[in-house]
C-alpha cells in the first residue's frame, strides 16, 4: 500500500523525529502529523556556559557530542515508538553555532542513512514561528511576524503558506542579546532575559526615561539596541560617580520598558499598514511577561479583528518540537535534503 502523503502506510499521522543542536540546547522530539507533540526532551547547557557570561561554542559542540544519542532515545522511549515507526527525520541546519549544528547535522545524516529515511533540512528562525502551529491555532493571511531571540530580531510579514518577506531587523544587538549583555553587566547571572523578566516586576517601568530608538521613516521596521545598552552603562557609571544608589529592580524595569515598547509599537504599526488578520510572536524572548502582556494591551484594542498568536513558554525557548513541526510541510510537499547537506551558521530566513 501507498502512504498519503502526511500519513504513514497504516493510514496514522506521519511521526518525525526533530534534532535541534543550534546553540546550547540539545533536543530532540517526535511529533505526530506536525502539531502533536509526543515528545519533546530539551537538554540545556545553561549551567556549564553560566561561569562565562555567554554560550562558549566549543564547549557547546562537545556537550552536545556527548549528549544528543541518549537525547534521542529519550524522545523515542517517552513518545512510546521505535525508529522504525518513524516517517522522516529533521535536523536544524541553520542559522547558528557552526560546531553546534554540525553535531546535529552529521547525527541526523546517519539516522537517516541507516534507516533509509528521508531527511528534511529546517531553518532554525523560521522553525521558532511553528511554536505557534503546534499551539493548535489556525492561522490567517496576512500574518506579521515578530522573531525575538538571543541571535535575531527579525520582522516579517507571511503573505501566504510559506511565503515570507523581511520587512525589517536590528541593525545591531538582537533583543535576546540586550538583555543578556544588561544583565552581564549588572551581574545578574546568565540568561539574562528571564533574570531581568523576574526582577522587573519589583521595580517601577517609569523610574527612567529610557532613549527609545524609533529610526526613520524608510527604517521604520528596523530596530537598533545598542543604544538603550549604552544608556545603561551611562546612567550607572553617572550614579555612581555622584554616589547615588541605583534601584536595580527600577533599572531593569525602565530598560524593559524601553525595549519592549519599541517591539510592540513596531509590531503595531506593521499589522495596521499590512492590514493583517494575526500577529505571531515566536523566539525566546516571546516567553518574556511585560512583552506578551503589553501586546496583547496594545493590540486588541486597536485592530479587534487581528489574532495575536502567542506560543506555550516552553516552546518559546530553543527545543525539537518546533523542528520537527516546521519539517512537516517539506516533508509532505517531498522538499528533502541530500545526504551530503551542510551547516549554515549564517542561514537567513527564506532560505532553504
Ligand atoms: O530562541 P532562543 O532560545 O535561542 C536563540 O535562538 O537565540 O532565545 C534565547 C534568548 C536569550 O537571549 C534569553 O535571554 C532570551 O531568549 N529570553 C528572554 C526570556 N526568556 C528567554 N528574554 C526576556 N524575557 C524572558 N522571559
Ligand atoms: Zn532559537
Amino acid at each position: 500500500m501507498k502512504a498519503e502523503p502526511g500519513l504513514n502506510k497504516t493510514g496514522k499521522e506521519a511521526l518525525i523525529l526533530g534534532i535541534e543542536t543550534s546553540c546550547d540546547e540539545t533536543a530532540a522530539a517526535v511529533v505526530a502529523g506536525g502539531r502533536r507533540i509526543l515528545s519533546s526532551i530539551v537538554s540545556s547547557q545553561v549551567e556549564l556556559h553560566a561561569r562565562f557570561g555567554g554560550v562558549v561554542p566549543e564547549i557547546a559542540s562537545r556537550h552536545h557530542l556527548t549528549l544528543l544519542n541518549t537525547i534521542i532515545d529519550q524522545a523515542l522511549e517517552e513518545a512510546g515508538v521505535k525508529f522504525a515507526d518513524l516517517q522522516a527525520l529533521a535536523v536544524s541546519h541553520g542559522p547558528g553555532l557552526v560546531g553546534a549544528l554540525l553535531v546535529g547535522v552529521a547525527t541526523a545524516k546517519a539516522l537517516a542513512y541507516a534507516l533509509r529515511l528521508p531527511l528534511v533540512a529546517v531553518n532554525h528562525l523560521e522553525a521558532h514561528l511553528y511554536a505557534n502551529y503546534l499551539n493548535g491555532a489556525p492561522l490567517t493571511y496576512p500574518a506579521v511576524i515578530l522573531i525575538v531571540s538571543g541571535g535575531h530580531t527579525e520582522l516579517l510579514l507571511l503573505e501566504g503558506p510559506g511565503v515570507i518577506r523581511s520587512l525589517g531587523r536590528t541593525r545591531d544587538d538582537a533583543a535576546g542579546e540586550a538583555f543578556d549583555k544588561v544583565a552581564r553587566l549588572l551581574e545578574l547571572g546568565y540568561p539574562g532575559g528571564p533574570l531581568i523578566d523576574k526582577l522587573a516586576r519589583e521595580g517601577n517601568p517609569a523610574a527612567i526615561d529610557f532613549p527609545r530608538s524609533w529610526l526613520g521613516d524608510d527604517s521604520r521596521y528596523d530596530f537598533s539596541f545598542s543604544g538603550l545598552k549604552t544608556a545603561v552603562i551611562n546612567h550607572l557609571y553617572h550614579a555612581r560617580r555622584k554616589g547615588e544608589t541605583v534601584s536595580i529592580p527600577d533599572l531593569v524595569a525602565s530598560f524593559q520598558e524601553a525595549l519592549v515598547e519599541v517591539l510592540v509599537e513596531k509590531t503595531l504599526a506593521a499589522a495596521r499598514s499590512c492590514r493583517a488578520k494575526s500577529v505571531l510572536i515566536a523566539g525566546g524572548v516571546a516567553a518574556n511577561s511585560h512583552l506578551r502582556e503589553r501586546m496583547q494591551q496594545r493590540l486588541s484594542p486597536a485592530l479587534p479583528d487581528l489574532t495575536l498568536h502567542v506560543p506555550p513558554l516552553e516552546l518559546c525557548t530553543d527545543n525539537a518540537a518546533m523542528i520537527a513541526a516546521a519539517a512537516y510541510p517539506l516533508y509532505r510537499q517531498g522538499l528533502f535534503a541530500p545526504l551530503n547537506l551542510n551547516a549554515h551558521p549564517g542561514l537567513q530566513i527564506g532560505s532553504a
